[in-house]
C-alpha cells in the first residue's frame, strides 16, 4: 500500500485563465507562477502551489495532485495496476509524480520533492473575548474589507455513484480511511464519506477527499483560511466583487468547519473553511443517515439534494 500524507494540489481546465486568475486572487490565491501551459498559484504555506488553472482542454477538474513522503512511496505506487511509472515532473518547482486513475476515470498524481517556497507573512490570529476570558484590552476589533488570505488548499470533493469501488481505491492507492460515512437506510448502504490521510502527522484534517453521491465529477475544492473575521469578510468582499455564491456563511456538521462555498468563471466550486476538526489517523468511523440535518449545524437552509446539484441558496 503506498501511503499519501495530504492533498498537493488541484489542477483545472479553463477556457479563459485569465479569468479563472481574477477569481483565485479576489478568493484569496497568490500567483506563484505563469506559464505558457497555466497559470500556478499558492497559498500563504510553503507549497510552490496548490491550485493550477490550465489553459484549454476539456473545461473542468483535469487532476487531483496528492502528497507522498518520500520516493519509496512512489516507487510502490508504479507497481499499482494502471499507474504509470515514476515520472519527472514538467512544472515549475520539479519534482517526481505517479499518474494514475480513479475507478470513475479521475486522473490523480502521487507526488514528491516539489520544491517548496517561503510562507507568506503569517495574518495574527484573531483575539477574541469570551465571556469568561477576555484578552483583548484596549484594542479594537476593526479588521478592513478585503480578500481572504488562503492559507492552504485543505481537501476536494467528488461525487460517484460508486462509493465503495472508490473508497476501496483511496484506502488501498493512498491509504486513506474514513472520519464519517453516510447511508441511506442501513450501514451496508454507503453513499459517501470524508476520508483522512492516515501517512502524515499526529492528527490530521478530518477529511482531505470526500466522496458525495452523485454523477462522477468535482464537487467542491477547498482552502483555509485563519479565522471567523476572514471568513465573514471574505464573503463580503467576493460578494462587492460580484462572484457568485452557492452556499454559505454555515457550519458544518461532519467535519465542523464554518463554511461557504463559491462558484468559478467557468462553474467550479470553491470553498472558503476556517476551524475544521481534526482527527488521530487510527480514528474508527462513525455511520450517519444521509439528511438535511447532517449538512451544517447553522447556516442558510440547503437541502442534500441541492447542494450535491450545487444549487444554492446564499443567504
Ligand atoms: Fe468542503
Amino acid at each position: 500500500m503506498t501511503i499519501a500524507t495530504d492533498i498537493a494540489y488541484l489542477a483545472f481546465n479553463y477556457e479563459d485563465v485569465g479569468r479563472a486568475e481574477n477569481f483565485y486572487k479576489d478568493f484569496g490565491l497568490v500567483t506563484s507562477e505563469r506559464t505558457s501551459e497555466a497559470t500556478y498559484m499558492r497559498g500563504a504555506d510553503g507549497q510552490r502551489y496548490c491550485f493550477i488553472a490550465r489553459k484549454g482542454g476539456r473545461p473542468g477538474l483535469a487532476c487531483v495532485g496528492m502528497r507522498a513522503s518520500n520516493m519509496d512511496a512512489l516507487r510502490t505506487a508504479a507497481t499499482l495496476p494502471g499507474a504509470s511509472a515514476v515520472e519527472t515532473l514538467q512544472r515549475p518547482g520539479g519534482g517526481y509524480g505517479v499518474r494514475m486513475a480513479s475507478p470513475d476515470g479521475i486522473p490523480f498524481e502521487l507526488v514528491y520533492g516539489i520544491e517548496t517556497v517561503e510562507p507568506l507573512p503569517p495574518l495574527e490570529p484573531l483575539k477574541v473575548n469570551h465571556g469568561q476570558h477576555r484578552p483583548r484590552k484596549g484594542v479594537w476589533q476593526r479588521p478592513g474589507l478585503e480578500h481572504a488570505r488562503a492559507l492552504r488548499l485543505g481537501h476536494c470533493a467528488l461525487t460517484t455513484n460508486n462509493y465503495a469501488a472508490n473508497a476501496a481505491w483511496l484506502e488501498s492507492h493512498f491509504g486513506m480511511r474514513p472520519s464519517d460515512v453516510l447511508y441511506d437506510g442501513s450501514k451496508d448502504n454507503a453513499l459517501g464519506g470524508f476520508f483522512h490521510c492516515t501517512g502524515g502527522e499526529e492528527w490530521t484534517d478530518h477529511h482531505t477527499i470526500a466522496l458525495f453521491p452523485g454523477e462522477p465529477g468535482p464537487h467542491h475544492t477547498s482552502f483555509e483560511v485563519q479565522d471567523f473575521d476572514s471568513q465573514f469578510i471574505a464573503n463580503r468582499y467576493l460578494t462587492s466583487r460580484g462572484w457568485q455564491p452557492l452556499w454559505g456563511v454555515g457550519r458544518h456538521v461532519l467535519g465542523s468547519q464554518v463554511f461557504d462555498y463559491w462558484f468559478d468563471p467557468e462553474g467550479n466550486v470553491a470553498e472558503h473553511f476556517t476551524d475544521g476538526d481534526l482527527v488521530p489517523p487510527e480514528l474508527q468511523p462513525e455511520f450517519h443517515q444521509v439528511s438535511d440535518d447532517s449538512l451544517a449545524q447553522w447556516g442558510p437552509p440547503m437541502q442534500v439534494i441541492d447542494f450535491i446539484r450545487r444549487k444554492g441558496v446564499s443567504t
